[in-house]
């Protein structure tokens, strides 16, 4: 958000899961919401909102959650799914249990099988979502996976080809980039996002993937210093990398 638009403090602090307008009242009320050290008493006023009002408002006692339109870099843990509403644990739990009740909606940006970890990002910002899995960007997205068989020497030529066709597709895959780091293990990157595709591609070669972690995305990477559910907010010139 560059220009600073007028909002209501109920309407913006319940768009972003601290309650409902009743509640953010009673907050306001009670002192414990402030802007600029400055107690914040009626919720019904209009504040300007602009990039820094994280840094200057606080609510019950800690700096207001990052604004609509981020995004964040999660290292997505093995047997989490990336769903709202499955059976069993899901990405959204990683983040702060308030960050649920937001509007606009907090979304994974694209999916990662449960089985698969690494790299994943989540928004609220629909137009860049839809920029990044839209099959026209060709985003690149690449994996290391650990294969159970060896690699029987076929396979680079075979995903770069574009003549590929998993079972049941009727298109052929677009080429895809295979490096073998060693027998079992590669680096792949491909520029489609097909329901299961890594896996379904080394299945199409009678091999089976034992483990896959998404690494990097365009040339955003996965950072090292991220341990399996953590996340933390990207800058806007880390998201320009995905895009490079
Ligand atoms: N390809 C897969 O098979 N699974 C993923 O999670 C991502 C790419």
């Amino acid at each position: 958000m560059s220009k600073a638009s007028l909002r209501r403090v109920d309407k913006l602090l319940s768009s972003m899961g601290y309650g409902t307008r009743r509640d953010i009242a009673r907050l306001a009320r009670t002192g414990r919401i402030s802007l600029d050290q400055t107690e914040l008493l009626d919720a019904a006023m209009r504040i300007p909102v602009s990039a820094d009002l994280p840094n200057r408002m606080q609510v019950a006692g800690s700096p207001l959650d990052p604004l609509s339109g981020l995004v964040v870099l999660m290292d997505k843990p093995l047997g989490v799914t990336c769903s709202h509403k499955e059976a069993g644990s899901l990405v959204y739990e990683m983040l702060p249990p308030r960050w649920r009740r937001r509007n606009p909606v907090v979304s994974t940006i694209g999916r990662l099988d449960k089985q698969t970890t690494g790299l994943l990002l989540l928004t609220d910002d629909g137009s860049l979502l839809h920029r990044v899995i839209s099959p026209r960007s060709q985003i690149r997205k690449t994996y290391r996976a650990t294969l159970a068989r060896p690699l029987d020497g076929t396979e680079i030529a075979l995903f770069n080809s574009g003549t590929l066709k998993l079972r049941g597709d009727d298109k052929p895959l677009a080429p895809a980039k295979l490096e073998a780091i060693s027998t079992t293990e590669v680096l792949i990157t491909v520029t489609e996002g097909r329901y299961h595709q890594v896996r379904r591609m080394f299945a199409a070669v009678g091999n089976f993937i034992e483990t896959l972690r998404r690494e990097k995305l365009g040339d955003l990477c996965l950072p090292d210093n991220l341990a399996p559910g953590q996340w933390r907010l990207l800058s806007k010139e880390e998201i320009a990398l995905v895009f490079r």
